[in-house]
């Protein structure tokens, strides 16, 4: 059996460790054979493809990125797309079946593809561990390692000059990255897209840190509204998937909180540095079980499937139960912490 594997969406830390996991896997307990799919779907469609052997995967759980590329591709509207195309390049390079890697984008363009009659085997990436079928995604717990240390970065710089800090990270529509990383940084505020605050409360925190002698350290998700906000802060047009590009929030809120307490105050957006270099241990062991668990479902026949993380079991999902809705911060989770605040 020849199996495709493809990397699709937004760059994770631990893709490659999922690569290499499969690889391995289906070489030494199946005898598969394995060719890796470059920037998404749009290698299925225009059939650019690599060897992937052993030693094409050889160290790579450490690495960070994606060997394969990746691509926000669509695979129906791009340019000669659709489910014909794609099985006719599978046919003509020998593919039997695909393990296509990725976030709900992808998930859902594997289903499509899946209902068509193409045989997929789906695997959940994402920092921002938005995923509800599935406890966790690799690269969350990266995410959160580097936001954690940035965060003590900005505390110190915050400490020497009396300034309030406002750490922006990464998460779309969800607050986990925010608030696991505002909890292990001590952060003085956590603001989550699950749960709007106005600047009267935000100032009145920052006021109480400052007025104790500390410099206040405010952790805010990209996806972070105000009360009065309708809309995510978005001012970057939007992306290939039509969905806002969000980003910068902490941009708007800093002068804000000067304004409203007089506390000199500084923004930092993190970025894309949370999503580069190398994965965290517990994200290469995730990957490396969720790169196995693919290959058991392909020699099981379970096209169709996701893998997930369940506690601490690897389990199968289907593609429809992968997808049906956004794992949010729940109230009780922000509730618990509220009271460090300030
Ligand atoms: O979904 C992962 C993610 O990093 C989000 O947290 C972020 O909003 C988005 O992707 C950024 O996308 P891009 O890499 O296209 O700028």
């Amino acid at each position: 059996m020849r199996i495709g594997i493809l990397t699709s969406g937004g760059d994770c830390p631990g893709l490659n460790a999922v690569i290499r996991a499969a690889v391995l896997t289906g070489i030494k307990e199946y005898d598969y054979d394995f060719v890796g799919i470059r920037d998404g779907w749009r290698g299925l469609i225009e059939g650019d493809v690599r060897a992937l052997n052993r030693s094409a995967v050889r160290g790579l759980s450490r690495v960070g990125g994606t060997i394969l590329g990746t691509s926000r591709t669509h695979p129906y509207d791009a340019e000669g797309g659709g489910p014909e195309r794609m099985k006719a390049t599978m046919d003509r390079l020998g593919i039997d079946g695909i393990i296509a890697i990725g976030g709900e984008g992808t998930l859902a363009g594997a289903r499509r593809l899946f209902n068509d009659g193409l045989p997929i085997v789906g695997v959940p990436k994402t920092i921002d561990n938005d995923l509800d079928a599935t406890d966790y995604t690799f690269g969350f717990d990266t995410a959160v390692e580097i936001a954690t240390e940035a965060g003590d970065r900005l505390r110190t710089t915050g400490d020497s000059h009396m300034r309030c800090m406002v750490l922006e990270v990464m998460g779309r529509h969800v607050g986990w990255i925010a608030l696991h990383s505002g909890v292990s940084v001590g952060a003085h505020v956590i603001l989550i897209p699950e749960h709007p605050v106005s600047m009267e409360e935000i100032g009145e925190y920052v006021r109480q840190v400052y007025d104790r002698g500390r410099a206040p350290l405010v952790v805010v998700s990209e996806g972070f509204k105000l009360k009065d906000m309708e809309q995510e802060y978005s001012t970057k047009g939007i992306d290939e998937a039509n969905r806002p590009r969000l980003g910068g929030i902490s941009e708007m809120l800093a002068p804000m909180i000067q304004e409203h307490t007089g506390i000199e105050s500084r923004a930092t957006v993190l970025g894309h540095i949370q999503r580069g270099g190398a994965p965290t241990g517990a994200d290469r062991v995730l990957a490396t079980r969720f790169g196995i668990g693919a290959v058991r479902a392909v020699a099981d026949g379970d096209w169709g499937s996701m893998v997930a993380l369940r506690g601490t079991d690897i389990v199968r999902v289907t593609l429809d139960e992968a997808l049906g809705s956004l794992k949010t911060v729940p109230a009780s989770r922000y509730e618990e912490i509220k009271h460090l605040f300030g």
